[in-house]
């Protein structure tokens, strides 16, 4: 993976004054967020308005509906992220603006990236894009400023499962993906088809605490020799077992299925980690909120004698700490997009150091 996005220059301009507080705005799914980080490293504010409530009744994300609540949210939560950091629709102390610019909903990463571009022309401050992928692996290093390389991180999503081998901040390797479903996109299909609504994700979670996890075998498929992941079989399998056994227990259900995901990706990412001798396994993106990954992420860690690192679950899911961080490290790098910055709801995660 190298090249670098098309829209970013790597000239700071002259008379810039030093980056210390980056705005951060993120609007690429369902959670409209801004959030002020100082340093790259600390929160000085985060906001994340959640439109779960809007898209639960349809069982997933409707893309025309996320797009114009964040028109309406945008400003608020904007509002709300500058005065708790002490400034204000003036910008007073903000040094730079970070958004994300994809990958995402095209009709929703537009909103965030068209006032984010006003922000940076009125206040006069730089804009950078950030790759949301990218602000997800930066969301460990919020906590952990002082992780050692090389890592390997498993970023697992609603739209994404992937291992990364990161050498140092901006250098990546994709060293497998999901040739089908999602981790997060297979929680949130289970979870509806056995009634517990969306997202799948936490209800999964919550409800196999009560369920017996070995209660039905459900397939682990792992593709390929290397660090594939696929899990439409398992989803099936699922779907087949329950027309099967109407009755069966919900929690057990959930806790076999979770059991399954869980033990294919923590298998991959260990096995990944020794690959390429990695220091540390770290996790990112929304299915890293889950208990059970979470632990037995830890687990495998303390048994290999390597970090583990696990973001607190608020900076798992969807926030603009982690674009400003990202932001912050870009624009510290002297990474300046212009204001004919695009939205790319495909754009791909590329090394560009
Ligand atoms: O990173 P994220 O907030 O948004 C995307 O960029 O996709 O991830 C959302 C995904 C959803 O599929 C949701 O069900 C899943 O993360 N998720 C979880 C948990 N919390 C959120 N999956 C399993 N266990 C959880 N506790
Ligand atoms: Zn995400």
């Amino acid at each position: 993976m190298t090249g670098a996005a098309s829209t970013t220059t790597a000239a700071a301009a002259a008379g810039d004054r030093p980056i210390r507080r980056v705005l951060g705005i993120e609007t690429s799914c369902d959670e409209t967020a801004a959030a002020v980080v100082e340093d790259g490293t600390t929160i000085v504010s985060s906001v994340v308005s959640s439109q779960i409530d809007l898209h639960a009744r349809y069982g997933g994300v409707v893309p025309e509906l996320a797009g114009r609540a964040h028109v309406e949210l945008l400003t608020p939560v904007l509002a709300d992220a500058l005065e708790q950091a002490g400034s204000d629709h003036t910008g007073r102390g903000i040094d730079g603006i970070a958004v994300t610019h994809g990958p995402g909903l095209i009709g929703s990463l537009l909103v965030g990236v068209a006032e984010a571009k006003a922000l940076s022309m009125v206040w006069g401050v730089p804009l950078v894009g950030v790759n949301h992928l990218e602000a997800h692996l930066f969301a460990s290093l919020l906590e952990q400023p002082d992780l050692g390389w090389p890592l390997v991180v498993l970023l697992v999503s609603g739209g994404h499962t992937m291992l990364i081998e990161v050498t140092a901040p901006g250098e990546y390797r994709l060293m497998g993906g999901t040739i089908d479903d999602a981790a997060g996109e297979a929680f949130d299909k289970v979870a509806r088809f056995i009634g517990l609504g969306y997202p799948g994700g936490p209800a999964i979670d919550r409800i196999s605490a009560q369920g017996d996890p070995t209660a039905y075998a459900f397939p682990r498929s792992m593709p390929g020799d290397g660090y594939d992941f696929s899990f439409s079989g398992l989803k099936t399998s699922v779907v087949n077992r329950v027309r099967k056994e109407p009755d069966a227990s919900t929690a057990d259900v959930a806790a076999s299925f979770q059991e399954a995901v869980v033990d294919v990706l923590v298998t991959r990412a260990r096995a990944a980690a020794a690959d390429v001798g990695a220091r540390a396994l770290c996790l990112a993106g929304g299915v890293a909120a889950n208990s059970l990954l979470r632990a037995r992420v830890e687990q495998v860690c303390a048994d290999d004698g390597i970090g583990a690192f696990l973001p607190s679950r608020a900076l798992c899911t969807d926030n603009a700490a982690m674009v400003a961080a990202a932001g912050h490290w870009r624009l510290h790098h002297g990474d300046r997009s212009r204001l004919d910055l695009a939205a790319d709801a495909n754009l791909r995660l590329v090394s560009t150091v």
